[in-house]
């Protein structure tokens, strides 16, 4: 039910296809995978070529497949989806305010046979969502500003996420609420209270040594609420 989706935007880089072993190993559920442009966001990290490269290392000791959640903070979005999803990214999420035309983007992803959704910053209301429920699989609220890891859960998030779940509740969808942004042990039990299911968490894991022991606490955490 709870999904835990270790950021490998706080990975070692020069190890990236180690990294993502050992954090499936220490019982990570989706690799996320954090696309900047320098353009949608002021920082640069990594394209479909890197995606591909690591794509091979999302499995589990048992052969199962580790689902590749890849956050598009890029302007505009088609093309490199498209990119993505032949790269071998499983759901697609992008920023309704880098695309224009979000209900078109929504199909490009879907046509190329991944679960796509939409990613909200802290100020963007979540205007328009209803109106595209039945399109899509995820919902990515945003507790900080995206284009670095390391930063604060900004609070209002919380309100957030119980306006997003009601949403959700009342489609009757089977919709993911994930959050992404300062997401630590200490604070994973009260996103969850507020209604999300699916947790990104970077330097709160990769920034320790044992990966093992911070998602085991944040799993001990979860199974309380
Ligand atoms: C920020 C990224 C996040 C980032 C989270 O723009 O979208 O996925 O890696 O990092 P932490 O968990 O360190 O806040
Ligand atoms: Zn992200």
């Amino acid at each position: 039910m709870f999904t835990i989706a270790p950021s490998v935007l706080s990975a070692d880089f020069a190890n990236l296809g180690a990294e993502v072993t050992s954090v499936i190993g220490a019982g990570a559920d989706w690799i996320h995978f954090d696309v900047m442009d320098n353009h949608y966001v002021p920082n640069l990290t990594m394209g479909p070529a890197i995606a591909k490269a690591i794509k091979p290392y999302c499995v589990t000791t048992n052969g199962s497949s580790v689902p590749l959640d890849v956050h598009l903070m890029v302007q505009p979005v088609d093309e490199l989806a498209v990119a993505f999803a032949k790269a071998g990214a499983d759901l697609i999420t992008f920023h309704p305010d880098a695309e224009r035309h979000v209900d078109r983007t929504l199909q490009v992803i879907k046509d190329q046979g991944c679960k796509a959704g939409l990613v909200f910053n802290p100020a963007v209301p979540l205007d328009g969502l209803e109106w595209v429920l039945d399109k899509i699989d995820i919902i990515l609220l945003m507790s900080v500003n995206p284009g670095f890891g390391g930063q604060s859960f900004i609070d209002s998030t919380y309100r957030k996420i119980e306006k997003a779940k009601r949403l959700i509740e009342d489609s009757g969808r089977d919709i993911r609420l994930e959050v992404d942004g300062g997401i630590k042990p200490s604070n994973i039990a009260l996103v969850a209270n507020a209604g999300a299911d699916t947790f990104v968490a970077g330097s709160a894991i990769f920034d320790q040594p044992d990966y093992k022991a911070v998602i085991d606490d944040m799993r001990s955490r979860l199974a309380m609420c």
